[in-house]
């Protein structure tokens, strides 16, 4: 293992009522929110109403229609509403974009340039408005990280940015709140949080206790997003899966760790060019990474994902042992009805000498757990057409 340092500040609510207890947790930050949502599942579902009325003595502003892969427009429109109405606080109702967009705003309220700035680190992060959330589709793990991914259309770039300020200072985690999550959405979701788990499960640094956290994470997944699907309202599998996602990406899979993206900056170009579904496009990439870089170098961890993880007997020869667990992974996906090739996402191969530079530069996959160039990355597109 790695040294690390571990804190998770994020106060978390889990459980049926919990924005019942918003009013109390949010007076501390003073009386002005702006509550930000996206395209109008919370209006449709009741929660925007709910919420309106708990929140009743606090002076409420409101920026809705928060695309999915958010957009830096949104980040400086809400930047501009917190700084012309002394906003205290931000409560984000939603999932990853409209939590990640109410990060960016929460940071650019103290910045007077565009966003993009601090997204490209032109500019720096000096200071935060306050955060709240209120998770509305398990996913992304946005409700307990620092990070925020922020698109700009008009440079076809989607780019991280993190910083500790960013950390929501509350997330309230209902399950009951993801009941109305489409099934597209609920098996991308679990996608995106499964791929979280394996890029930090595989890995060149010994850590038994964080990889078996991980191989449990990964287990709840596969067995409770067919269940979520086939039973929107199973209270159970929706609790399973939202906490779930906000343990796969919170730190603990990773630490001790050395943790480099793969996939992640892989599917962030093809949603840079296509405004494609990150989890969708996770998981058609995820098993074609596996087995591109599958060799008698990582035959090994890949034993250990194929039988601690998907169950196979360990009597199995290696590699047909690693590649049960790898076809087990591509099943799982198509199973639950993710693509899995380019061409249902519509996307040709017209783009993969740009997509592949930038992935490798922007997400450092010159350091991955088994290093990719440009070409490399371009093989792994190829694999998906
Ligand atoms: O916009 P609305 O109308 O709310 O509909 C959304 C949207 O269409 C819908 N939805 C969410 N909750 C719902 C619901 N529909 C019905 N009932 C509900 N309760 O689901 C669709 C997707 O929402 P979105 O917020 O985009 O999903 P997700 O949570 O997957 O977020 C994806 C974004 O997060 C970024 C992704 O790149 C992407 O931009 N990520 C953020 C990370 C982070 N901050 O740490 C890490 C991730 O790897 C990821 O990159
Ligand atoms: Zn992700």
């Amino acid at each position: 293992m790695n040294n690390f340092e571990f804190s998770l500040p994020t106060q978390v609510l889990f459980g049926k009522g919990q924005e019942e207890n918003l009013p109390e947790r949010l007076k501390p930050y003073g009386t002005k929110i702006l509550m930000t949502y996206g395209g109008g599942s919370i209006k449709k579902n009741g929660l925007y109403d709910k919420l309106k009325n708990l929140l009743k003595d606090f002076e409420i502003f409101e920026l809705g229609g928060i695309d999915p892969n958010p957009r830096v427009e949104s980040v400086n429109e809400g930047a501009r509403i917190c700084r012309e109405n002394g906003i205290d606080m931000i409560l984000a109702v939603g999932g990853g974009s409209t939590i990640d967009c109410s990060k960016a705003i929460a940071a650019a309220a103290y910045y007077e340039g565009n966003a993009w700035d601090l997204v490209i680190g032109k500019g720096k992060i000096t200071n935060a408005l306050p955060l709240a959330v209120v998770l509305t589709i398990a996913a992304t793990g946005s409700e307990t990280d620092a990070a925020a991914v922020i698109s700009n259309e008009k440079t076809n770039e989607k780019l991280l940015l993190g910083h500790p300020l960013l950390l929501p200072k509350v997330s309230v985690l209902n399950p009951e709140n993801t009941f109305t999550v489409p099934a597209y959405q609920t098996a991308a979701g679990s996608s995106d949080m499964m791929s979280h788990v394996i890029e930090a499960y595989f890995d060149n640094i010994e850590a038994f206790v964080p990889d078996a956290i991980s191989e449990g994470l990964l287990r709840a997944a596969i067995k409770y997003t067919p269940i979520a699907i086939k039973e929107p309202d199973n209270y159970e599998a929706r609790a399973q899966l939202m906490w779930t996602s906000s343990l796969a990406l919170n730190n603990l899979t990773e630490t001790g760790k050395s943790f480099m993206w793969s996939c992640h900056y892989i599917e962030h170009e093809l949603s840079a060019f296509y405004d494609i579904t990150h989890g969708a496009g996770l998981a058609m990439i995820t098993p074609k990474w596996m087995r591109y870089i599958l060799s008698d170098k990582t035959v090994d961890k890949f034993c250990d994902y194929a039988a601690n993880v998907w169950g196979f007997s360990r009597e199995l020869d290696k590699f047909e042992l690693a590649n049960k667990g790898i076809d087990a992974t591509e099943e799982f996906f198509k199973n639950i009805g993710m693509p899995m090739t380019l061409g249902e996402f519509g996307i040709d191969d017209s783009k993969f000498d740009v997509m592949a530079e930038n992935a490798v530069k922007n997400g450092y996959l010159n350091m991955a757990y088994v290093p990719l160039t440009p070409s490399d990355v371009k093989e792994i597109l190829k694999m998906c057409l």
